[in-house]
């Protein structure tokens, strides 16, 4: 009987080394996520329910600050010491709770550098239970957005993240939601939070949108800004775009005519040239377009 017991003892001191957790449903380490500012509980309960009152407990953050101690009564906002300065006045347990095996605790007020594994710790049970936490606390500064240059006809968007965790994905977008190809990009990271910077050009009026999505913590924030392009002038660069596409067209046109006739003259296609000369009227007041076109129906 006692070898079995030893034996389970031994078993899951190897998990708890591994970093499993056994619990009632088998399932693993517990995360919980929270938004920097917020109160986190983090969970922590007896499997057997067991009355807690008189037991000894012990939370720590990574393998060593002391978070929240707790012995028969004596805990560490009552007067037992040892607790790490990050986590003073700001964690309490829950005493009504305890009766029935649950040794949670509250995060008042958190911070992205509360992130991080916990363990709360039950040394003197037999066997001993540690069970896992990992706290992940997010941060989500709103985007600032500024128009860094503007000529005639575009304009230098920049979008500043500045200290975001976890990493956030960064875009632009224009008003109907569409992704914008963005030119530059900094990332760098400081004491955990991460500073991203992000450019595009634009080319229209419109209202743009940096959006900023943390996936893990379901959060997506995001700030506008309106630009204006005189319409005078979209309208300018969008006739000489398509004067310029028309000539290059005509030549392309041209020079595509040129090389069949050449190939038809060479094989003496008889049939197709005798149609050479209305042909050749038609390209001359018709569009590239319309010159490529036939070119494709000769082919
Ligand atoms: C333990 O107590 C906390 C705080 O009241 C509560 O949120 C949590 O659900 C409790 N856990 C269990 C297993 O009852």
């Amino acid at each position: 009987m006692s070898t079995a017991w030893e034996f389970l003892f031994f078993c899951f001191c190897l998990l708890t080394v591994f970093g499993i957790t056994l619990t009632p449903n088998g399932s693993g380490v517990v995360r919980v996520v929270v938004k920097e500012g917020s109160d986190a509980i983090l969970p922590c309960s007896l499997n057997t329910k067991e009355n807690a009152e008189s037991k000894l407990f012990d939370w720590k953050k990574d393998g060593g600050k002391e978070v929240f101690f707790y012995d028969a009564g004596l805990h560490s906002n009552n007067g037992r010491p040892g607790q790490d300065q990050q986590f003073k006045g700001r964690v309490s347990h829950f005493q009504d709770e305890l009766k029935f095996g649950n040794a949670s605790i509250k995060i008042r007020n958190t911070k992205v550098t509360d992130s991080g594994d916990y363990t709360c710790d039950f040394p003197r049970l037999q066997p001993r239970q540690i069970f896992h936490i990992q706290l992940v606390v997010g941060a989500s500064p709103e985007p600032s957005v500024k128009t860094l240059n503007q000529t005639q006809d575009v304009a230098l968007l920049q979008c500043e993240i500045l200290g975001a965790f976890p990493k956030p994905t960064v875009e632009w977008q224009d008003s109907a939601g569409n992704k914008l190809p963005a030119e530059e990009t900094q990332v760098s990271e400081r004491g955990g939070s991460f500073y991203i910077i992000l450019q595009t050009t634009v080319k229209k009026t419109d209202n743009y949108s940096c959006v900023a999505t943390q996936e893990e913590i379901k959060h997506q924030i995001y700030a506008e800004t309106y630009v204006f392009i005189s319409e005078k002038l979209f309208v300018d660069t969008c006739s000489r775009g398509v004067v310029a596409g028309l000539f290059g067209g005509i030549f392309l046109g041209a020079v595509i005519f040129a090389a069949v006739q050449a190939f038809l003259v060479a094989t003496k296609f008889i049939t197709v040239r005798r149609n050479k000369g209305s042909r050749e009227k038609r390209l001359s007041l018709r569009s590239c377009r319309a010159a490529v076109k036939k070119h494709s129906l000769i082919d």
